[in-house]
């Protein structure tokens, strides 16, 4: 079993503003935690400083991945040790493909596994995995030729995100907004991959504004997250009624501390 753990939590901004300020929380295989709330509170600024974006920087507190301090390890070894970041704004690479991008993350991954000893993956078994994902996850072989997100529409990209996901394998997946700008049919596709793969292996942590996508992954739990700060805990409900009521109740203090 896998398990992400964050413990007191504190995240500041290369000019020193802090954005989160003390988060708690444990993600293990098998579940899903949706994190919801307004624009501008730090989600995206956690999902960051949990895959080790070097702009944010971790001021107080702890990231454990299996019990392992994470804290100040590098990007490229969380991802390693089974972290992956969907990004709400995913970045183009132009010169690679698709199709190469995904055998290098798989090849450095396995490598690091394997006590930094090379052990790329057989060329027919990735693309056996390779053709299988990308038929489950509806992306075109025409897409995979591509140059990563060049020119990719908003769904294509989280689309292929998603296949990176099922590739990759990770312990513990965060997606930041990955249903933004979905359509209904890539939106069920998006959410069936994440959902398909959710279980003894894997948890996942969906940052969201909507519950739409919550109806097709239905999460564990639901962290409502204001001003840098988890406010409220609940199960699935509690999605519904923030969809009802906003985040008033909490926005009413600067410092998002429920009253
Ligand atoms: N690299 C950065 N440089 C300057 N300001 C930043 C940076 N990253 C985040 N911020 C600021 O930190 C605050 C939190 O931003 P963040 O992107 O984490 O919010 P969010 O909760 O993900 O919002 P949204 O729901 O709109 O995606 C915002 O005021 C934002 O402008
Ligand atoms: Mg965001």
């Amino acid at each position: 079993m896998a398990t992400l753990e964050l413990q007191n939590l504190h995240v500041s901004l290369e000019d020193g503003t802090e954005i989160v300020k003390g988060v708690d929380l444990k993600v293990a295989s098998g579940e899903v935690h949706a994190i919801m709330g307004p624009n501008g509170s730090g989600k995206s600024t956690l999902a960051y400083a949990i895959a080790g974006h070097p702009a944010y920087e971790i001021t107080d507190g702890k990231i454990l991945l299996d019990g392992r301090d994470m804290t100040e390890a590098e990007a490229d070894e969380r991802a390693q040790a089974g972290l992956f970041l969907a990004f709400q704004y995913p970045h183009a690479i132009p010169g690679v493909t698709v199709t190469n991008f995904l055998r290098q993350a798989i090849n450095a991954v396995r490598k690091a596994r394997n006590g930094g000893v090379e052990d790329p993956i057989p060329v027919p078994e990735f693309r056996k995995t390779f053709l299988a994902q990308m038929d489950r996850l509806k992306v075109s072989r025409e897409l995979a030729s591509r140059y990563l997100n060049d020119g990719f529409s908003g769904g294509e990209k989280k689309r292929v995100e998603i296949l990176q996901m099922a590739m990759l394998e990770p312990k513990i997946a965060v997606l930041d907004e990955t249903d933004s700008g979905l359509d209904i049919d890539a939106l069920k596709v998006v959410a069936g991959g994440v959902k398909a793969l959710v279980g003894p292996d894997m948890g996942a942590l969906v940052i969201t504004h909507y519950q739409r996508i919550l109806n097709y992954i239905e999460p564990d739990f639901v962290h409502v997250f204001v001003g840098g700060r988890i406010v409220e805990e609940g199960g699935p409900e509690l999605a519904g009624k923030l969809e009802a009521s906003g985040y008033e109740e909490w926005e009413t203090d600067p410092e998002g501390v429920p009253a």
